[in-house]
């Protein structure tokens, strides 16, 4: 593995290495992406072996715009109105499969649907440029594991079945896209994230739900409720700390005890606290505490997804 400042030159090298086969670690606004040429069967089966992905759950497709985008899709209107307003950006749209849409099944888990993302980010976008292919890319993390914000994240967690990781520094939003379900009569939020809720219903002027699958049969199969978690145990709406906690803090008034703190936003800013958030579950996972105190953390805005990552994360195994 190679892990490359992502020059001009580093974006190249890593955009051949895709189009020959190999897998790409590469930073986009939300968090760092696991990537491989999309239309090669055998690049995305090193993805799921990479990860250790217990089953072959549908990947995001990247592309460099929406006119990329509409060769893989048929686009529904709610579809394309979102994406005229959110693209490039931290949203990814599921919509119809085109017929001779050229991305794997295995990328797509067989399903008729394929999910697509436009990232903003300027080295995804260059990468995506320099391979001119469609690029599957999960989140660059174990699977299970709280996803990489760091470079150095996806080293330590995808070791040597990765060529090249281009290092952008942090990811700057710090949660996933949030996945959005354009195929049917009424759009559905399959997975909260980096774009919030509120800024998706004022574009199409109405409530959007949120998708709930049954247990087992998440309404996106990625959601599965483990997830995103630490090995430590969290104790989520801790407003005091017990012996032997750490804690995950939020906001200027912080109690104290902890064996170790890491605060997410002392301003109490939720879109601070989601660049933070993984970045901080990490480094408390590995601070040898009994358990993770976590601070209550408002809904509003990004705190909706940030809420539910430390759900899933606090779930017991
Ligand atoms: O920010 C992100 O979204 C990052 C960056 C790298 O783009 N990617 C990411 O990918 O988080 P991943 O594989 O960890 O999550 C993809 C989510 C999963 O919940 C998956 O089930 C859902 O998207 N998904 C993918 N294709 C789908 C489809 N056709 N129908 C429904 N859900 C789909
Ligand atoms: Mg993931």
């Amino acid at each position: 593995m190679a892990v490359l400042k992502a020059t001009q030159e580093a974006i190249a090298a890593a955009g051949a290495a895709l189009r020959g086969g190999a897998l790409v670690a590469f930073p986009t606004e939300t968090v760092y992406g696991l990537g491989a040429d999309a239309s090669d069967g055998r690049a995305v089966a090193a993805i799921f072996a990479a990860k250790g992905r217990p089953r072959f759950n549908p990947l995001i497709v990247h592309v460099a715009d929406t006119d990329g985008a509409e060769r893989l899709g048929s686009f529904t209107d709610s579809g394309r109105q979102l994406a005229a307003a959110f693209w490039p950006g931290a949203l990814t749209l599921v919509v119809a499969k085109q017929p001779r849409c050229p991305v794997a099944d295995l990328a797509t888990a067989g399903l008729a649907t394929v999910a697509l993302r436009v990232p903003a980010h300027p080295i995804a976008q260059a990468l995506l440029r320099a391979t001119d292919r469609p690029v599957a890319a999960p989140s660059a993390n174990r699977s299970g594991h709280v996803s990489a914000t760091r470079a150095a994240h996806v080293t330590a967690d995808l070791g040597a079945s990765v060529s090249i990781v281009l290092d952008g520094g942090p990811t700057p939003i710090g949660l996933e896209s949030t996945v959005v379900d354009t195929t049917g009569p009424e759009p559905l939020i399959l997975r909260l994230g980096g774009l919030a809720r509120e800024s998706l219903e004022r574009v199409l002027s109405r409530p959007l739900a949120l998708a709930r699958g049954e247990p087992g049969k998440p309404a996106s199969p990625g959601m599965l409720t483990r997830h995103y978690a630490p090995a430590t145990k969290l104790r989520l709406d801790a407003l005091e700390v017990r012996a032997g906690e750490a804690l995950l803090a939020f906001g200027p008034a912080v109690p104290k005890g902890a064996t170790a703190t890491v605060n997410l936003s002392p301003s109490g800013d939720p879109v601070e606290a989601a660049a933070n958030l993984f970045c901080a579950l990490r480094e408390l996972d590995g601070a040898g505490a009994q358990a993770i105190a976590v601070m209550p953390i408002p809904h509003a805005g990004l705190g909706e997804a940030i809420n539910d990552r430390l759900q899933r994360a606090a779930r017991s195994r």
